[in-house]
Parts: structure tokens; C-alpha cells; sequence
């Protein structure tokens, strides 16, 4: 039996846990961090997943024959670079390739030199430069921080005098760091995500899915990290999908390996299908968080295999996925993504997951007095698997009221598109 770690502590690195316990050759589960909900079902150990030397010492010392990385962060400092050296097995892509997600200009210039379909964009690193630019343009503007910002480094002005308060943020305060803007062209229509399994030119795409940026109901307020998911996708068509991966996931695997940085591991095609098509918003170099939450319960397949297979560069098998619909709900700390309170106690948790179709995956909770307590901005997200979407969506809405707790909001519309 192998063992694995798992890197991370989210939602995300929660359904790999969970995919990794389904699997017939895994035996001992770590997760590093973990969370509250992780550690039923895997060993946590207290070490951050951005230390990158803790976790290879850690890995060392109990053989682990397999780790795999949830976050961007990790992989942006050059974890699986450092796991490869050290002669470790690793999934996830290494810090060259991860470059696709840490800089949106790197990704931008790969996208126009080999021809995938995006918005026109123009980067800045001068305030003036781009105020000038933007005063000239149309609106609404989009304006993206060319560095990881966690979901929240993209604002999009409908007036210039926004546009300048947010220049002003990203160039001359770097409220999100020092780095560039990215100047984008704003684009309409629904988005969707391409994951994909990626080994150099190799793509295997999984089943489709939609995340809900915006915090509030009806698709207003802020952008977060995603407020709830589902699969599959009713509006993408087999054609859609085909196009996607011939013309944008394919394309962009094999100009990777062309630039000398081969990408292994998750490829996340963030898409939208505009009314000229289907351009690329953005790529991540991980799993997405909340698509994975979706989208691995489908998964029939043993994910220790298909991890292996990228990992080695072995024969992949064969994907095979669930019929059924998944739809999920974020619950998030009040004040997200702004700033919030931590620490209060949820009650609920075993009520809401009696129904057998229903899953809950711990975003951001820690044990306090042997309580599970709010810990992050997102908290649970709270999932059920059905024939279709509507009847997915009752559930999992079903579980999501049982759950109480003093200092959680979520958004009832998950899926309002399809239903
Ligand atoms: P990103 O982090 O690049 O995915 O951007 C976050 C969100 O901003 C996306 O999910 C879109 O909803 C929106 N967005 C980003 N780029 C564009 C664009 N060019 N046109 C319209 N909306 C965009
Ligand atoms: N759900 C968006 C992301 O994972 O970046």
C-alpha cells in the first residue's frame, strides 16, 4: 500500500483526501496542514504548506511514495522542483510552469505568441502609462495585479475615476504587492472551467464545471475565490468542448513544452464562451477551488493512478466519470473577502450530511475544545450528488440550512444559470 501527502489545507486538498481514500493501492492518508474536516480521514500534520523544506524532511522521514500539491502558493516557490531534486515523487507542476498562473503577463505573452484565443491586453508598470491608456479605452475596464492574489487581484471599473483608485492601489501603494497591471479587454458570457490532467503534450480533460466568482446573490459584489460549483454544464456543447481542448488547452501544453517549461500536473482552463467563442480568462496551475469539490466525486477512476501516470510520465488510464450532477454551496466567514472574524462554533455538521448524497468538504475549520470553528474566510462547502442538476441543487441547499452557525453567509443561487 502506498502512502501519499497531500499539500494543503482547503476544500480542494479535502476532496483529494477524500478521491485518494477511494483508492485501492493508497494506505496511510497525511494531509499538511489539513483542516477540521480533513483529519477523519487523513493523519494532519501541523507543518504550513508553503514550508516547503518542513514538508521534504517530512516526506522523507515516513517514505512517502507519492505528494501531492493542492495550492498555487507552494508551487509558485518551487516545491515539486525541490521534491524532484531530492529524488521525491511529486504531482504538480514545476515553478517554471507554474509561472503560467503566478504571472498574468507570462501567460498573456504565451497566448499571443501562439495564437489562443483571449482578450486583447496591454501590461503596465507605470501608473501614468496605464492611466493614460485606461482614460483612453472603453469601460467596463479590466484591471488585473500580474502576481498571486489569492482570487482578489482582478477589479473591473465601470468608470475611469474607479479605474484610477485602483491603478493607484496595484502601482503606486502595491496594496497587493509590488508588480504590474495587466490592462484587459472585457469580454461577456458564461464562464466555465477546463480542468485538465496535463503531462507535457498530453491532455486528459475532466468533466466540466462553473464556479461562482462574485460574493453576493445574482452575480453582484466582490470577486472571491469561488461561493459554489457544479457540473456538468448544459450550455457548453460537445463542440464547445472539443474546441477548447483542441485550440486552447492542447495548444498551450505544447507551447509550454516549445518555451522549455513543460507543464505536469493540473491545467485549469478558466473560459468563457463569448459571442466570438471561447476565449481564455485565465490558466491556474493547480486544481480549482471549489470546482475540484465537484468534480472529483464523479470520478470513477483510482486517482492514485492518474496521478502516477503524470507524475512518471506512465500510460494514463482510462478516465471514467459519473453520470450524475454535483452542485455545491461555499459557506464563508461574514466579511469575506474583506476582512472577518474567526473562531465560532458550527453546529449541524452530522444533521446535514445524514443524506447519503451529500458530502461536506472543510474549506477553512480547526478544532478548538474538540469544536469545529470557523478558521478562514471560506468555511464548508456543502455538496450533494443526484440525477440532475435541480434535484443536486435541493439537496445540497437542504443540507447547507441545517448547518448553524453565528458568523456564515452563503449564496442560495448556486447554479441559477442552468436551473
Ligand atoms: P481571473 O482571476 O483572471 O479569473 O479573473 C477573475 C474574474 O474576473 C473572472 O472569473 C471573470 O469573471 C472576471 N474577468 C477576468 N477577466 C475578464 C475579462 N477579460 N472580461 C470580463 N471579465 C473578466
Ligand atoms: N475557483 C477559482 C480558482 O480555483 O482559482
Amino acid at each position: 500500500m502506498k502512502n501519499v501527502l497531500v499539500v494543503g489545507g482547503g476544500g480542494r486538498e479535502h476532496a483529494i483526501v477524500d478521491a485518494l481514500s477511494r483508492s485501492a493501492v493508497v494506505g496511510k492518508i497525511y494531509c499538511a496542514p489539513g483542516n477540521a474536516g480533513i483529519a477523519a480521514q487523513a493523519e494532519c500534520v501541523p507543518i504550513k504548506d508553503s514550508d516547503i523544506e518542513g514538508l521534504l524532511s517530512f516526506a522523507k522521514e515516513k517514505g512517502i511514495d507519492l505528494t501531492v500539491v493542492g495550492p498555487e502558493v507552494p508551487l509558485s516557490a518551487g516545491i515539486t522542483d525541490s521534491f524532484t531534486a531530492a529524488g521525491l515523487r511529486v504531482f504538480g507542476p514545476s515553478k517554471a510552469a507554474a509561472r503560467i498562473e503566478a504571472s498574468k503577463d507570462f501567460a498573456k505573452r504565451l497566448m499571443a505568441k501562439y495564437n489562443v484565443p483571449t482578450a486583447a491586453y496591454k501590461t503596465f508598470e507605470s501608473y501614468d502609462e496605464a492611466l493614460e491608456y485606461v482614460r483612453g479605452g472603453r469601460f467596463p475596464v479590466v484591471l488585473k495585479y500580474d502576481g498571486l492574489a489569492a482570487g482578489k487581484g482582478v477589479v473591473i471599473p465601470e468608470t475611469f475615476e474607479e479605474a484610477e483608485a485602483t491603478l493607484k492601489d496595484m502601482l503606486l501603494d502595491d496594496k497587493f504587492g509590488k508588480g504590474r497591471v495587466v490592462v484587459e479587454e472585457f469580454l461577456t458570457g458564461p464562464e466555465f472551467s477546463l480542468l485538465s490532467f496535463v503531462d507535457g503534450e498530453r491532455v486528459f480533460p475532466m468533466v466540466l464545471s462553473q464556479d461562482h466568482k462574485r460574493a453576493y446573490e445574482g452575480d453582484k459584489g466582490p470577486n472571491t475565490g469561488g461561493m459554489g460549483a457544479y457540473t456538468p454544464l448544459p450550455f457548453v456543447t460537445a463542440e464547445d468542448e472539443k474546441y477548447a481542448l483542441e485550440k486552447i488547452m492542447k495548444p498551450v501544453a505544447a507551447a509550454m513544452v516549445a518555451e522549455g517549461c513543460p507543464f505536469k500536473g493540473v491545467l485549469y482552463g478558466g473560459l468563457m464562451k463569448t459571442p466570438d467563442g471561447i476565449k481564455v480568462i485565465e490558466f491556474n496551475c493547480r486544481f480549482g477551488d471549489p470546482e475540484t469539490e465537484v468534480v472529483l466525486p464523479r470520478l470513477e477512476s483510482d486517482i492514485y493512478d492518474v496521478f502516477s501516470a503524470i507524475a512518471d510520465g506512465t500510460p494514463m488510464p482510462e478516465l471514467k466519470w459519473s453520470d450524475s450532477a454535483v452542485m455545491g454551496f461555499v459557506m464563508a466567514s461574514k466579511g469575506y473577502p474583506g476582512s472577518y472574524e474567526k473562531g465560532f462554533a458550527i453546529e449541524g455538521l452530522d444533521k446535514a450530511a445524514e443524506d447519503p448524497d451529500v458530502r461536506i468538504y472543510h474549506m477553512g475549520t480547526s478544532l478548538k475544545d474538540g469544536k469545529v470553528c470557523t478558521s478562514g474566510g471560506r468555511v464548508l462547502m456543502v455538496l450533494a450528488s443526484a440525477e440532475n442538476l435541480q434535484a443536486a441543487h435541493d439537496k445540497a441547499l437542504a443540507a447547507v440550512e441545517k448547518v448553524n452557525c453565528a458568523n456564515l453567509f452563503y449564496r442560495r443561487d448556486i447554479g441559477w444559470r442552468v436551473l
